[in-house]
């Protein structure tokens, strides 16, 4: 999609489609008198020509309503789109960031192929131009790549109408635009089922992803997997006929310092059928999307190779399938990791600690001093918070506080959950260091408590995506399917972290 930024007055504008926001200035109060009070947020020209819209009451600025005008009197429009969004007072970029979506969801299935989005006061013009471009163009990704009968109706341009500092507005949008394309990327990769999307395939894209951004990338497979003694890594690839990959991509800008090194460690399982300890049929097709880890790290190393921040970062993608067969790891097994310690194997279907154990170790040889995972790990994690929040987990308060105003920036939301020692004693095993399940309380807690024990004394963050790495239904801001969830926090962060 192409994306432009205008300066001039909204009046002028000549487009298929003007977008406005309406907010709802009445305040709510314990009595029933709160009728909305509907203010079209945006210049004189629009108010006018919408004026009896509003009036009439066809739109009150409740959150996604919209309604159509033709032909707007005093506008150089074809159309004026107006777009509700919630009560002014609790109006944030993040809900400018879903309305902008909700237009452009709203123009996809029209015939309308470009729009010119007038930004609402009450944000930073820098902040609403970003969030404007940022919720656009995760809002016209669509999940249909193989119907036969697809037609293309992404929008093809928009228009952010603005007023502020030109230089400092269109630095703004093309940072957006960096960050919205490489969530695109990472939702892309995810979509793709497991026999378009194998391990291998997925170092491809990284491969290619790194040649046009200028990674460096390599791409280890089994027998270096073996040779680096990632014990735990293979015991899940060892039941696969499909080869895994060991994925690494590094962003060394010159002039950055020695330290920090940031690890972005992703998990990366293509498929995960459970392995021996298989999971029932009933939406096991899901598990296609059990690489959305990596692949959120694939396109966040892509934002940091363009947004060029003066750190060093480094991004571990652990990818194989986890698959039953004559040659797979079975319950009861002991494997020894990377770091040296053996691992009692419970249940085959705790995959995902296992890659990253090795995932983690390894971006500790590799020099990283400070570690961020992304996995679609617990099924737990999903009872605990359902759909709307990611689970972090730190081991440093310090880095989870820059953590969650990264998180702020981006408009991500993810919720902390524990990570006490009481924890400990459920992955205790018997005859070896650990096991890989801590039963059936605390699931997502116990998955983190399990790699903590291989990021040691490195500061760590663990993302655990499960429940809003795939959305399950349609929203009037983003399609149903791949969200990308965490992509843009984790480089907000990394910009940051330097300073
Ligand atoms: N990939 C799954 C977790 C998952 C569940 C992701 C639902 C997305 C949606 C993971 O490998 C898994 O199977 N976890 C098990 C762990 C259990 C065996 C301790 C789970 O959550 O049931
Ligand atoms: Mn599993
Ligand atoms: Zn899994």
């Amino acid at each position: 999609m192409k994306t432009i930024l205008t300066l001039s007055p909204a009046a002028e504008l000549v487009t298929e489609c003007l977008v406005a926001v309406v907010l709802d200035r009445s305040e709510k109060d314990k009595g029933n008198k709160d009728k909305p009070e509907a203010f079209l947020s945006a210049d004189k020209a629009i108010q006018q020509s919408a004026a009896d819209l509003i009036s009439a009451g066809d739109i009150t600025g409740k959150t996604f309503e919209v309604a159509w005008l033709h032909k707007p009197a005093g506008l150089r429009a074809k159309r004026l789109l107006l777009i509700g969004g919630g009560k002014a007072k609790k109006f944030s970029a993040s809900d400018l960031r879903k309305l902008a979506g909700a237009a452009v969801r709203a123009l996809k299935p029209r015939t309308l192929r470009s729009l010119a989005f007038v930004l609402p006061d009450g944000i930073p013009a820098e902040e609403a131009v970003k969030a404007v471009v940022e919720g656009a163009m995760v809002g016209n990704f669509d999940p249909d790549t193989y119907k036969s009968d697809r037609k293309d109706q992404n929008v093809e341009s928009i228009t952010v109408v603005a007023t502020g500092d030109q230089t400092k507005l269109q630095r703004a949008l093309d940072e957006a635009l960096i960050l919205a394309e490489s969530q695109n990327l990472t939702r892309e990769l995810v979509n793709e089922p497991s026999n378009r999307m194998t391990p291998t395939i997925l170092a491809n894209r990284a491969q290619q992803m790194s040649k046009e951004t200028g990674l460096k990338c390599e791409v280890y497979g089994a027998d270096k997997i073996r040779e680096l003694k990632m014990g735990a890594f293979w015991g899940v690839a060892q039941g696969s006929d499909e080869p895994p990959a060991l994925i690494v991509m590094r962003y060394e800008p010159a002039g950055a310092p020695e330290k920090p090194v940031l690890g972005l460690v992703g998990k990366g399982v293509t498929f995960d059928t459970g392995g021996i300890s298989i999971k029932p049929a009933d939406n096991m097709e899901k598990m296609k999307y059990d690489m959305a880890g990596g692949a959120t790290m694939i396109g966040a190393m892509r934002a940091i190779a363009l947004l060029k921040p003066k750190i060093k970062v480094i991004g571990i993608v652990c990818a194989t399938e986890n698959m039953p067969s004559g040659k797979a790891q079975k319950p009861g097994d002991i494997q020894t990791a990377m770091s040296g310690k053996t691992i009692e194997i419970i249940n085959t279907d705790a995959e995902g600690r296992l890659v990253l154990a090795d995932g983690l170790c390894y971006a500790r040889q590799l020099g990283c001093t400070h570690l961020i995972d992304a996995a679609t790990l617990t099924g737990a994690v999903v009872v605990a918070l359902g759909y709307a929040n990611a689970g972090i987990f730190s081991s440093d308060d310090a880095m989870y506080q820059r953590f969650a105003q990264a998180l702020d920036k981006a408009g991500e939301k993810m919720w902390r959950l524990p990570l006490d020692d009481e924890y400990k004693d459920q992955i205790k095993s018997s005859i070896a260091d650990i096991m890989n399940t801590g039963g059936r309380w605390g699931g997502a807690i116990t998955a983190a408590m399990f790699l903590k024990e291989f990021a040691e004394d490195t500061p760590w963050i663990h993302l655990d995506i499960a429940g809003t790495a795939w959305m399950e239904d349609n929203k009037p801001w983003i399609a149903k399917g791949p969200s990308g969830i965490a992509v843009r926090s984790l480089v907000e962060f990394a910009r940051n972290f330097g300073n």
